[in-house]
C-alpha cells in the first residue's frame, strides 16, 4: 500500500487508486493516477513534485471539489468509514468546509474580492452551522482571527481582501479553513507568496492544531524546507503518479529510493552546495513529459540516470522499501534507516 499511518485502526482518510480524468480538445489526460494514501488522526503528510505534477488537482478531488472538465474516472476515498466517490453532492457538502477544508493555492482567488471578511465567516456559519446566534458567531470569529494572530479582528472582519497584506490574507484564509475545527485541513502552498520569516508563521499556526487538536494536515508544497519542518509521510508525485512514498525522517537523514525523489532532494536550494556562494542550483535535466505524451514504460525514464531499457517500455512496479514505504521503479535503492 502506498502512502500509510504509523496506526491504521485510528485512521480517517483511506484513498485507494483514485484516478482523474480531463477531457480536453486532444483526448482524455489523467494527471492524477493510482493515487493511494490514508491518513491517520493527528497525522501529518507531505506531498511534494514539480509544478504539474498533480498535487492540487489531488488534494482538490479530496474535496469533491475538481474543476469543469474534470472527474474522479475509478478509485476509492473514504473518509470516518463513509465512501465519497459517487456520494450525493449533499454529503460532500456537509464534510467540506466543516470536516475537510482546504487553503487554496491562490489567495486572491480564494478570497471574495466583492465581500467584506466578516461575511465571508458568516456564509462559513451559515453553511454549517446555522443556529448559531450572532454574538456566539461574532466572538467565536474574533478568537479565530487572534489565533490566527490577527490582532486587530474588529478591523479585519470590516476589511475587503485587498485591503490586507499577502501575509494577513494567507491567515484570514487559515482562520477560515479551521474555523469548523475539522478533522482534516489540505493546505496547498501555504507560505508560497510569503517571505521566510512570514511562511514559517504561518506553518507554525498550522502545526499547532495538528498537535494541539490533532487535526489531521496534508501539506503539500514545493518546498522542501516546509517540509522538513513537519512532516510524518512524504508522497513524491510525478506526473500524476506517486513514485515514492517515504517517512519524513527516512526522506531527510539517509535520503529517498526513486530516483526521481533524490534528484527532487538534491535539487532543492541549499543542498549538497559546496561553496558559501552556492553553486547555481542542480536543477533536474530534461523537463516533465505533457500528460497527453506520457512516454509508455516509466514516465521518470527520459530523465533518469538509471534508466534502461525495460524501464522505457514497461512500468515500473511498486516496490516496497520500508514500513508503509515503497517507491515505484525498478531499481530503488533502498537504504537502511539512519537513528
Ligand atoms: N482544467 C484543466 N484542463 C486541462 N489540464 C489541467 C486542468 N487543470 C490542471 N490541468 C493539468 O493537470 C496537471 C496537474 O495540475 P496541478 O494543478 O494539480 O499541478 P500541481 O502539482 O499542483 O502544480 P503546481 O506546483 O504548479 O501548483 C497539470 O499538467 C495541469 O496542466
Ligand atoms: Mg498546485
Amino acid at each position: 500500500m502506498q502512502g500509510g499511518s504509523p496506526n491504521p485502526n485510528t485512521s480517517i482518510l483511506d484513498v485507494k487508486n483514485l484516478t482523474v480524468r480531463i477531457r480536453t480538445p486532444r483526448g482524455p489526460v489523467f494527471p492524477v493516477r493510482q493515487f493511494s494514501m490514508t491518513l491517520a488522526k493527528g497525522d501529518l503528510l507531505g506531498i511534494v513534485g514539480e509544478s504539474g505534477s498533480g498535487k492540487t488537482l489531488a488534494g482538490l478531488s479530496l474535496l469533491g471539489l475538481l474543476p469543469e472538465g474534470s472527474e474522479i474516472l475509478e478509485g476509492s476515498i473514504r473518509f470516518d468509514g463513509k465512501e465519497l466517490v459517487g456520494a450525493p453532492e449533499d454529503t460532500w457538502n456537509r464534510i467540506r468546509g466543516a470536516r475537510i477544508s482546504m487553503v487554496f493555492q491562490e489567495p486572491q482567488s480564494a478570497l471574495n474580492p466583492i465581500l467584506r471578511i466578516g461575511s465571508m465567516f458568516e456564509e462559513i456559519y451559515d453553511s454549517h452551522r446555522p443556529d448559531t446566534d450572532g454574538p456566539f458567531r461574532q466572538q467565536a470569529i474574533r478568537d479565530l482571527l487572534l489565533s490566527v494572530g490577527l490582532d486587530r479582528p474588529d478591523a479585519i472582519v470590516r476589511s475587503y481582501p485587498h485591503q490586507l497584506s499577502g501575509g494577513m490574507r494567507q491567515r484570514v484564509l487559515i482562520a477560515m479553513a479551521i474555523a469548523l475545527s475539522p478533522d482534516i485541513v489540505i493546505a496547498d502552498e501555504p507560505t508560497t507568496a510569503l517571505d521566510l520569516t512570514m511562511s514559517h508563521q504561518i506553518l507554525d499556526l498550522l502545526l499547532e492544531r495538528n498537535r494541539k487538536d490533532g487535526m489531521s494536515l496534508i501539506l503539500i508544497s514545493h518546498d522542501l524546507g516546509i517540509i522538513r519542518r513537519s512532516a510524518r509521510q512524504i508522497l513524491v508525485l510525478y506526473a500524476g503518479r506517486i513514485v515514492e512514498s517515504v517517512s519524513g525522517e527516512r526522506f531527510f537523514k539517509s535520503g529517498p529510493s526513486h530516483p526521481y525523489a533524490q534528484a527532487l532532494l538534491l535539487s532543492r536550494p541549499g543542498a549538497n552546495r559546496k561553496t558559501k556562494e552556492d553553486g547555481p542550483l542542480e536543477a533536474i535535466r530534461g523537463q516533465v513529459p505533457p500528460l497527453w505524451d506520457l512516454p509508455p514504460g516509466c514516465a521518470f525514464a527520459p530523465r533518469c540516470p538509471l534508466a534502461d531499457a525495460r524501464c522505457q517500455r514497461e512500468s515500473p512496479p511498486w516496490i516496497p522499501t520500508g514500513n508503509d514505504q515503497g517507491a515505484l521503479c525498478f531499481y530503488p535503492s533502498i537504504k537502511e534507516d539512519v537513528a
